[in-house]
């Protein structure tokens, strides 16, 4: 059966990133998996007053099933309503890596996907995207697009080094493909392990020069930020402390995704914070109350805390809280 997002009370991106552009911010874009994250995002983007984009991999859409995800992002559309004021909120396809992941989304409900073509060479990544493109616009979907290759484990494709993005490229690909918005590579990465540097070595500054060139070539085009979790040293240090063993795990410096955040980066896709926050809560409840056997007496905590770290995240790094009028 093919359903419309807009039946499903959900927006595509394009006046989001509109907003965020004028107003100088970032969108959050939060991965989920599960419930209790799902919970979390909503209720932290909610209770903020944060638009948001909750997104699902294709990891994700095989390992919870792909109808039951996207009927769980229907019934957070739905939840809004009972817990305060309704934000606008996107279903995203993160890294699609084919058309047909993409047009199985689409239409499926989802108002927004990706195609990452970043891993192709240039010409087939520009003509897989623009199919990409023409079949989501027919449907008024917004499509993202990449260009530049982060380090780092992108769902089942991985690379050693960064391939920073060719700032004299840019124009010629956002032409010729009609891609909504471009994610670039400035030296972030994917997951936990984001610099290899020794204890109380500071980590290299993102390629600001890389975003400006290109937001210069792209006058008010949205850019996209992966790799964009900040591992947060506590959360790290409670999963060691509980008997995890996450050594030298380092992120983006909050600092610099503020200043991204300002810039023309529109949406900030962060997932391995929530699962090192998940993950902390759970740990510290298996070890200091190892009676519990209840889910809900270690997902509750870990869900408590995911809403303080998103809404901490909206308010205090990305600039996205009280945007909703
Ligand atoms: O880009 C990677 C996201 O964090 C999704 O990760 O493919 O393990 O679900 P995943
Ligand atoms: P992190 O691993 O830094 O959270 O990045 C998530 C991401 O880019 C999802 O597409
Ligand atoms: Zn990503």
């Amino acid at each position: 059966m093919t359903v419309s997002y807009k039946e499903l009370g959900f927006v595509n991106t394009k006046e989001m990133f509109a907003n965020a552009m004028k107003e100088g911010y970032a969108v959050p874009a939060y991965n989920f998996n599960n419930m209790e994250q799902l919970q979390a995002i909503v209720t932290a983007c909610v209770e903020s007053g944060s638009p948001v984009i909750v997104q699902v991999s294709s990891g994700a859409r095989k390992y919870a099933n792909a109808t039951m995800l996207r009927w769980m992002a229907r019934g957070a559309v739905e939840m809004m309503k009972d817990i305060g004021k309704p934000v606008p909120i996107a279903l995203h396809l993160d890294h699609g890596d084919s058309f047909e992941l993409c047009k199985d989304c689409i239409d499926s409900g989802f108002s927004s996907v990706m195609i990452d073509g970043s891993h192709l060479p240039y010409e087939e990544n520009i003509a897989l995207t623009k199919k990409v493109v023409e079949y989501a616009h027919a449907n008024d979907v917004t499509v993202e697009a990449e260009l530049g290759v982060l380090a780092g484990i992108e769902d089942e494709v991985s690379a050693e080094h960064h391939t920073y993005t060719d700032p004299a490229q840019v124009e010629d690909f956002v032409k010729r493909t009609g891609c909504d918005s471009l994610a670039i590579s400035i030296g972030t990465s994917h997951g936990a392990y984001k610099f290899k540097v020794k204890p109380g070595e500071s980590v290299p500054p993102l390629r600001f020069d890389i975003l400006e060139e290109v937001s210069n070539r792209l006058p008010g085009f949205p850019i996209v930020l992966h790799g964009a979790s900040s591992v947060d040293q506590k959360a790290v240090a409670t999963i060691n402390q509980y008997g995890g063993k996450l050594d030298n795990a380092v992120g983006i410096p909050e600092d610099q995704l503020r200043k991204a955040a300002k810039s023309a980066v529109c949406k900030i896709n962060v997932d391995s914070d929530g699962r090192l926050v998940m993950t902390a809560a759970v740990r510290k409840v298996f070890v200091t109350k190892p009676e519990e056997f209840d889910p809900r007496k270690y997902l509750g905590p870990a869900r408590t805390d995911l809403i303080a770290m998103y809404k901490e995240k909206n308010q205090s790094v990305l600039g996205s809280a009280n945007r909703v009028k």
